[in-house]
């Protein structure tokens, strides 16, 4: 039977490091405020006019494809998860199979956000067990620091969002026990628009009436951004989070229960948990309520803040560096985020 295993992985990170204390510049925080409720020390910010989502995307690729011994001419099919696009469309996808001149093969782009790199590899998998494709690039990637606000009013938001990129080979296997073992994908829509960029968009305040609609109206004909819009800071991501963070602490331990129970493991079985890297205190939360060691967790959001779609690949792919993750080991990835949208996958390394 065929399965996927992942037979390269990179990442790649800007070389600007953004500090605590350099935020401080911008708006009323504190390193203290920020490393207490968050863990984070830093974080990267990609060149304002010479990075991008998808350059970013191509320098983490290159590194896998290479890690797993083939050419870009050998991927049959590539999955981008992000939601800091280069452009409102087309995706990042197209703009990978170009800058990295590979075949007329098929692009797909995820909208999944914190959960977009295991939705994505989720993907891939069902393509890769069909026997459809052989060689499936999947890529997270995340752009955040052109789009935040750095004033005060934006503060809950921008202290923690950093950029970088992540990308994995996923390959055919025949090897009997490796590979993916098993992906699990939920969502629960009543809560979107608790974290969620609204504008650009077609909604016209469809959805949502107080209190949010202050923060959210577009009258119909300026989804594109019109000058009050922007005046009223709509153009900005939203969060209301400690409500994110109440739900994610219950969804990270249940979906990655689901997984293990699905494949009759324990969380004794988990050599290595890669949560998505949101917030240091949701990830030690999840680490006591499972009752996991320190090295079965991977944590590295202390370095490089939360990059979203990007968190996921860039952990695994330090763990794997460091020589944390090994041959044969059972690794977990867990994410929740926005949607909200949330998944678990086991992995055979
Ligand atoms: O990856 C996507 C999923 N996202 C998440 O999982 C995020 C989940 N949520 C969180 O991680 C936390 O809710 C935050 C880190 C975003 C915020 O931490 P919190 O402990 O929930 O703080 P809070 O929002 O309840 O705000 C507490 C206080 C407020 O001041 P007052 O009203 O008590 O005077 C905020 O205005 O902290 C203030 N505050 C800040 N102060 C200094 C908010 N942001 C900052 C800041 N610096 N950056």
């Amino acid at each position: 039977m065929l399965t996927s295993k992942i037979a390269g992985i990179g990442c790649y990170v800007p070389a600007n490091k953004i500090t605590n204390e350099d935020l401080k510049e911008y708006m009323d925080t504190s390193d203290e405020w920020i490393q207490e409720r968050t863990g984070i020390r830093e974080r990267r910010y990609a060149h304002r006019t010479e990075e991008t989502t998808t350059t970013m995307a191509v320098e983490a690729s290159k590194i896998a494809i290479e890690r797993a011994g083939i050419t870009a001419q050998d991927i049959d099919f590539i999955v981008f998860a992000t939601l800091s696009p280069d452009y409102y469309f087309p995706g990042c996808g197209v703009l990978v199979q170009r800058a990295m001149q590979m075949k007329e093969i098929g692009a797909l782009d995820i909208r999944n956000q914190c959960s977009g790199f295991v939705y994505a590899l989720s993907v891939a998998d069902q393509f890769i067990k069909t026997g459809m494709y052989k060689n499936i690039l999947v890529i997270g990637s995340e752009k955040h620091s052109f789009g935040l606000d750095f004033s005060t009013r934006g503060r809950n938001i921008s202290v923690i969002f950093g950029d970088g990129a992540g990308a994995v080979v996923l390959q055919a296997t025949e090897k009997e026990g490796q590979g993916i073992i098993s992906t699990h994908l939920h969502s629960d829509g009543h809560s979107a628009e608790l974290l969620a960029m609204y504008n650009p968009g077609t909604h016209a305040n469809h959805w949502v009436k107080e209190p949010l609609a202050d923060y959210i109206d577009a009258p119909i004909g300026e989804m594109f951004m019109s000058k009050e819009m922007i005046d009223k800071a709509q153009n900005f991501p939203f969060m209301d989070g400690p409500a994110v963070f109440k739900k994610a602490i219950v969804k990270f331990p249940e979906v990655i229960m689901e997984a293990l129970i699905k494949n009759g493991l324990t969380t004794a079985d988990i050599n290595m948990l890669i949560p998505h890297q949101a917030n240091l205190r949701i990830s030690q939360f999840v680490q006591q309520k499972l009752a996991l060691r320190d090295d079965q967790v991977f944590n590295n959001i202390q370095q490089y803040g939360n990059t979203t779609a990007a968190s996921i690949p860039i952990a695994l792919c330090e763990a794997w560096q460091q020589g944390k993750i090994k041959e044969d080991d059972l690794v977990c990835l867990a994410a929740f985020g926005s949607g909200f949208t949330w998944a678990s996958a086991l992995i055979r390394w």
